[in-house]
């Protein structure tokens, strides 16, 4: 079975689905790493998603500034994954 014009065509719809997927994860949105100084002194590695929900709850957060905005990924609300998850927690600075 010879490698055949229909072949190539499939090889470059591949090659175009993984280039398409590569561009989605490099430019579309990126949750911000934190690092523990100012309001986030307090958070480890053991910080909850409930504790960053005081701040950070879209209705009742405080402060204010702090509420999650609409546009932010609802997997937010899996009370099994932890904000860490995606929001890299950085070293204490020196
Ligand atoms: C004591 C209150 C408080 C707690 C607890 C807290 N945060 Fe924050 N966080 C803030 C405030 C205030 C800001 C700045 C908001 C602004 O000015 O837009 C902020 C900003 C952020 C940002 C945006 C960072 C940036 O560079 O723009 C992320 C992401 C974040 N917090 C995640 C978390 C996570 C995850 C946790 C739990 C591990 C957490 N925060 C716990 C108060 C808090
Ligand atoms: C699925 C990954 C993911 C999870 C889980 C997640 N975030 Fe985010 N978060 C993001 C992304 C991506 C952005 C950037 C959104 C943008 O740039 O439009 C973001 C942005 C933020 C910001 C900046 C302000 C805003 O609303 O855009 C804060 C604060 C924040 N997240 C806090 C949290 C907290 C607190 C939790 C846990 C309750 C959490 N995040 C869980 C991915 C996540």
């Amino acid at each position: 079975m010879a490698f055949e014009k229909r072949d190539w065509i499939f090889v470059l719809i591949v090659i175009a689905v993984i280039a398409v997927l590569a561009a989605l994860s490099y430019f579309g949105p990126h949750p911000k790493k934190i690092t523990p100084v100012g309001m986030h002194a307090a958070v480890t590695p053991r910080t909850t998603r409930l504790e960053c929900l005081t701040c950070h709850d879209p209705e009742k957060g405080q402060p204010p500034q702090a509420r999650l905005n609409v546009r932010h990924p609802q997997k937010w609300r899996d009370e099994k994954f932890s904000c860490l998850g995606c929001h890299q927690l950085q070293p204490q600075p020196k």
